[in-house]
Order: C-alpha cells, then sequence, then structure tokens
C-alpha cells in the first residue's frame, strides 16, 4: 500500500540553507506528505527523557557519528547550540593514522572503530586493556599483527577528545547564569554512539566539576525523541526548525 507518512528528521544545529533543502527534498522524494526538520541535541534530549518543556536548564551533548551536537535547552527552546564535526568517524580516523604513524600498520575503517569500542577511552581505566590487531605492514606489503594498550589508544583519541571538552567549555561559557545553575545541580547527559567511549563521562566529570550522566540507550536517543515528536503535534510544531 501506499503510504505517505509524517516524517521528523534530526539535523545538526550548524546545517545550512542548501543542506537543509537537500534533506527536506530526499524526504519528499521518498513520498513524505510532510516534513519536520529538528535540531539533533533537541530531539536526543527528549528521546533520553529530559524535562525538556520546563523553565529549568537542560544541557546534552549528543556524540554521533559525524557531529558533536551541543545543547542547552530550557521551556521547549533552544538557548544554546553549536554543532562540531568531531565525532565518532574522526576518532576512527585519528585510530588509522596514529597505526599508521607509530607502526607503519594499515588498517581499515571497520577495524578501526572495533578497536575504538573495545580499547578506546579518554580517562585512564581502572584495569588496562590490550588488543591484538591485524592489518599490513607499509613498508613490507605483509599482512602483520600487533598488540596495542589502552594508553595507545587513549593518546591517538586525545586531540578529538579535546576538541570535545572545548566546545562543552564554550557552552558552559555561554548559558545564561540562571540556567548554569541548573545544569551544575543536574548535570549533563550525554547520547549518541559516542557517549559509549569509555571513560569520556569521568573525563568531563573531572574537568568540569559537574555531575554527568550517559543516557539509557545513548544510540537510539535522537530516533526514540523523533518518534515522541510524531505522536506530540503541539511540540513537534514548536520545535521544528523552519
Ligand atoms: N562503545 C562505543 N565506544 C565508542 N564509540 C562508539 C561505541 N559504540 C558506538 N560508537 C560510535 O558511535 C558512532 C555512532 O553514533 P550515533 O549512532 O549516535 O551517530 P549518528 O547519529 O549516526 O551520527 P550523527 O549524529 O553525527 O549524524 C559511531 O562513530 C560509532 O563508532
Ligand atoms: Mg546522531
Amino acid at each position: 500500500m501506499l503510504v505517505h507518512p509524517r516524517i521528523v528528521i534530526g539535523v545538526p544545529s550548524e546545517i545550512t540553507q542548501v543542506e537543509k533543502r537537500a534533506v527536506m527534498d530526499s524526504a519528499y522524494r521518498a513520498k513524505a506528505s510532510e516534513v519536520h526538520l529538528v535540531e539533533q541535541a533537541m530531539v536526543a534530549a527528549i528521546g533520553a527523557g529530559l524535562p525538556i518543556t520546563e523553565p529549568s536548564g537542560n544541557m546534552v551533548v549528543d556524540i554521533g557519528g559525524g557531529t558533536t551536537d551541543i545543547a542547552v535547552i530550557s521551556l521547549s527552546g533552544i538557548v544554546y547550540s553549536r554543532s562540531v564535526r568531531m565525532a565518532g568517524n574522526q576518532m576512527d580516523e585519528a585510530i588509522m593514522n596514529y597505526l599508521k604513524r607509530k607502526y607503519n600498520l594499515l588498517v581499515g575503517e571497520r577495524t578501526a572503530e572495533q578497536i575504538k569500542m573495545e580499547i578506546g577511552s579518554s580517562y585512564p581505566l581502572d584495569k588496562p586493556l590490550t588488543m591484538e590487531i591485524k592489518g599490513r605492514n607499509l613498508i613490507e606489503g605483509v599482512p602483520k599483527t600487533i598488540t596495542v594498550d589502552d594508553s595507545e589508544i587513549r593518546e591517538s583519541l586525545s586531540e578529538c577528545v579535546s576538541t570535545i571538552m572545548n566546545a562543552i567549555r564554550v557552552a558552559l561559557e555561554r548559558t545564561p547564569p540562571e540556567l548554569s545553575a541548573d545544569i551544575s545541580d543536574r548535570g549533563i547527559v550525554l547520547t549518541g554512539g559516542g557517549a559509549l567511549l569509555k571513560n569520556l563521562d569521568k573525563r568531563i566529570r573531572e574537568e568540569t566539576g559537574l555531575p554527568v550522566s550517559i543516557a539509557d540507550d545513548p544510540l537510539c536517543s535522537v530516533v526514540l525523541g523523533t518518534g515522541k515528536m510524531l505522536s506530540d503535534f503541539k511540540l513537534l510544531r514548536k520545535i521544528s526548525i523552519e
């Protein structure tokens, strides 16, 4: 049967007009009857169950594949939002570059992602981890297996993590003082797959001195949020961005 669904799409806050058009067009071409764009961090906050309609301030940091989206939300509105192109994909790339530089070892993106998920971290771990990695030696051109530990991968990710930390710091500085007080009580909520990077919550807690929590199902926060939007038309009208 031909159905023409309403579609809600989460987009980064720093999306250009041209990109916005392209996203809308593809949804209409997929036979949508209505298309609504909402900021990813906003839907992530809704999906994570944050009380975004209340007057108090909420801060959400959504670390995805391509972008990290940070937002401060109050009364269903975005008080501050920023999207930086530094997230999971750039971390995978950083791991690939590190292995190339240090061991002349070439690995694919999938392997790099696996390394990140298994032993990647942003703050020293209680129990050290190691991992065997298969790749191709760049000089001899032959397959090679090496063992790396968590401290090496942490080093390779340090620049990526610093960039995210900086963006969080800037967001905190730009937040109006009365909302900052709320955030220091309720803390920062992390969503997106990047929130699962080991000890990232600890690192943010350590550097900001604020409480930090990870959403229950960080990989699904955005999709859960867009789902909630579809059944709450009033809220959708209020927060959609076109
Ligand atoms: N356990 C983990 N540790 C570290 N990173 C992880 C983990 N699990 C998933 N990721 C990373 O999370 C990213 C995907 O997250 P998510 O699904 O939130 O992104 P996305 O919504 O598709 O991207 P974007 O929000 O940029 O459009 C991938 O880079 C993936 O490697
Ligand atoms: Mg996302």
